[in-house]
């Protein structure tokens, strides 16, 4: 019978820099996977793909208090640490790396990283302070684990893209990876948080990756963005949804929004709506095939 050995889990940095010493010492690559915990299957991709990469594979768990705006789930996010071991032990973690805030944010702590331009909007529109946390808390799991490869997932493809652009800018010697958005049977993208939906609210939340691709197929097709954004928009209240928080097509690398008739390029739909206490995000590509300029 396959024996899978948990991966031993340490709090310290020091603890990592020696092991991370180590594996280097011997010529091995080392890739990042930073998650908050309250694994699902989409965070196992991403170690998987980190596997693909590098012979080392770390996973994150840090429930990072910064990122999270004045009455959101900072409290009751998902923390269960026995099931995330298990979980990354099967999917090939060597390291779980799980600080506590004391050893990430010592007393006193007062430095922050922000990039500007790829938080413009989108998110960062509705959650005041989010990608600052991110930015602030990845530079320093970065500088910390100092891998050769970090992974991140694209359903927070505004996180990714910032996140691209903090390493690119502040020169760290580190490859960003993605991994596509893992979905449900259904198309519900996988998040830690949609184990807040109801029985109720469940089959409604499906209909939003529905709704999206659709819309982002007729953007494709050449139907006007405002038009297409405001029928899906209704469509999905009507559904059920409470509120539509955004809905807007912008470039892909650098987010900028793209004018009703314009788009060029690699663009993408992004879309953030409310359903019940539940917040969901999502997005998908606008695939122009076979369309002229
Ligand atoms: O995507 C997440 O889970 C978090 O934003 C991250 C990247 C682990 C930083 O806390």
């Amino acid at each position: 019978m396959l024996q899978i050995t948990r991966p031993r889990t340490i709090k310290t940095i020091v603890e990592l820099r020696d092991i991370v010493r180590d594996w280097r010492r011997a010529g091995d690559l080392v890739a990042l996977t930073p998650t908050m915990g309250g694994l699902h299957e989409g965070h196992l991709s991403l170690v998987r793909a980190a596997r693909r990469r590098a012979r080392r594979v770390i996973a994150t768990i840090f429930v990072n208090p910064t990122q999270f705006s004045a009455g959101e789930d900072y409290e009751t996010y998902p923390r269960d640490d026995v099931r995330d071991a298990e979980l990354l032990a099967g999917a090939g973690c060597d390291l779980i790396y799980a600080p506590s805030v004391d050893e990430m944010y010592p007393e006193g702590f007062a430095t922050t990283v922000s990039v500007a331009s790829t938080t413009n909007g989108l998110c960062a529109a509705h959650r005041s302070g989010h990608f600052d946390g991110v930015t602030t808390v990845v530079c320093k799991l970065l500088n910390q684990a100092n891998p050769d490869y970090a992974i991140f997932g694209e359903k927070d493809w505004q996180q990714l893209v910032t996140i691209r652009r903090m390493v690119r800018e502040l020169d760290m010697p580190i490859r960003i990876a993605s991994s596509p958005t893992v979905r449900e049977a259904d198309g519900l993208a996988m998040s830690s948080r949609n184990r807040y939906l109801s029985g109720a609210e469940r089959p409604i939340a499906a209909k939003l990756n529905k709704a999206l691709f659709a819309s982002a197929d007729h953007i494709a097709h050449g139907l006007p963005l405002d038009r297409v954004i405001a029928a899906c928009s209704k469509a999905l209240l009507s559904a059920g949804f409470d509120e539509i928080e955004y809905l807007e097509a912008r470039d892909a690398h650098t987010l900028e929004p793209i004018d009703n008739y314009a788009i060029a390029g690699e663009s993408r739909l992004f879309i953030a709506a409310r359903i019940g206490k539940t917040r969901l995000i999502d997005n998908v590509a606008i695939e122009r095939t076979g369309l002229t300029e």
